[in-house]
């Protein structure tokens, strides 16, 4: 070892390294920085014994406190789901859907479930906020082609309408120009006789003669007075509501070419309590009954 270099200037022993006569000082660290080192030192040795620290060829190690945060996650997860278990019994045990909508914390629960399911499965139909599109029904107004009331609409959703559930109701609007069963101009004057049963400009004399083929040919579906029968689901057509148009052109349309919206079921794809949240939320969208 060489002698001890001491800094002339400053009086500091130097490391005897020296760049271009420039000589480096052999100072001590100071104290609070060698203080926070070794507490660093002993922390990260605690760290690697008490929680996950080292990657291993397949895993790693676990730590002495066995932490995971997705454990952690999954325990929430069952802790949320025996919370709502309840909820759900009661839902499912409720003697009656009206008893849903009296008792406050129960529908507060179905609406909350009720408004998620409704975004993830019948938004893409019915809009965001149920306001429908064209052949697709608005779910906020008073207008109804299959019922509002709750069991109605429960029924709707787990059965379907035109769908492929055994349970689900099958009357179509006939499309009596493609098929034949009236001629251009009968269906012409039947057009006219719509559009003065939604009191729109009309032709008189053809809408008078449409009357005996309107009794004879549309009474059994839409009622005698074109009201609507919601057994048949076939729609109201002396408001001024429509699922496919009410102009000239629409309602001609549709009385050629029939019309049978499909609303799916939903019983099998959806649990019941999720039918049933479902239903206390489309009913609570304006127009329930
Ligand atoms: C694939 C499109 C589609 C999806 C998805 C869909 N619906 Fe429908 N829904 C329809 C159609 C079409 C009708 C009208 C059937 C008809 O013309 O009679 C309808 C009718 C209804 C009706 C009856 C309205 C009335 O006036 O009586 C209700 C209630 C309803 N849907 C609720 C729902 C709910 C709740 C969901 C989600 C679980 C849903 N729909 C998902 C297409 C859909
Ligand atoms: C077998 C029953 C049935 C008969 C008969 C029937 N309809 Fe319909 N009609 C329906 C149903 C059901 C719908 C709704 C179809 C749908 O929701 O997809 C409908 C829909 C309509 C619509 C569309 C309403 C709207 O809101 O867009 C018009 C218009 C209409 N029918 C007129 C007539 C006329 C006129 C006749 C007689 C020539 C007639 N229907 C005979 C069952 C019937």
């Amino acid at each position: 070892m060489a002698d001890k270099d001491v800094d002339a200037h400053s009086g500091v022993e130097t490391t005897g390294h020296a760049w271009d006569g420039i000589k480096e000082l052999n100072n001590p660290l100071p104290r609070w920085w060698l203080i926070v080192f070794y507490i660093s030192v002993v922390w990260s040795i605690a760290y690697w014994v008490l929680m996950p620290a080292w990657p291993g060829i397949s895993g790693y190690t676990k730590g002495l406190r066995n932490h995971s945060e997705r454990e952690n996650v999954a325990e929430q997860i069952t802790a949320l789901e025996a919370a709502r278990a309840d909820d759900t019994r009661r839902l499912l045990e409720a003697p009656s859907m009206q008893a849903i909508e009296n008792d406050p914390g129960l529908h507060q629960f179905a609406m909350a479930a009720g408004a998620s399911l409704f975004g993830d499965n019948c938004a893409t139909c019915h809009g965001a906020g149920g306001q429908g599109f064209k052949g697709y029904p608005n779910l906020n107004d008073d207008a109804w082609l299959w019922g509002g009331g709750l069991d109605d609409i429960r029924r709707t959703i787990a059965y379907g309408r035109r769908s492929d559930h055994p349970e689900t109701t099958n009357t179509v609007m006939l499309a009596y120009g493609r098929d034949g069963i009236l001629s251009r101009d009968q269906i012409s004057d039947l057009t006219h006789y719509v559009l003065d049963l939604s009191r729109q400009e009309h032709d008189d004399a053809a809408a008078e003669r449409a009357a005996p083929l309107f009794a004879q040919q549309c009474a059994a579906c839409h009622g005698a007075a074109g009201t609507g029968d919601r057994t048949q689901g076939a729609p109201n057509l002396t408001d001024v509501i429509w699922l496919y148009g009410g102009d000239r052109a629409s309602i001609y349309e549709t009385l050629w070419n029939g019309r049978a919206g499909v609303m799916p079921a939903w019983e099998g794809r959806l649990s019941d309590e999720a039918i049933l949240a479902l239903s206390v939320y489309v009913h609570s969208l304006g127009g329930g009954e």
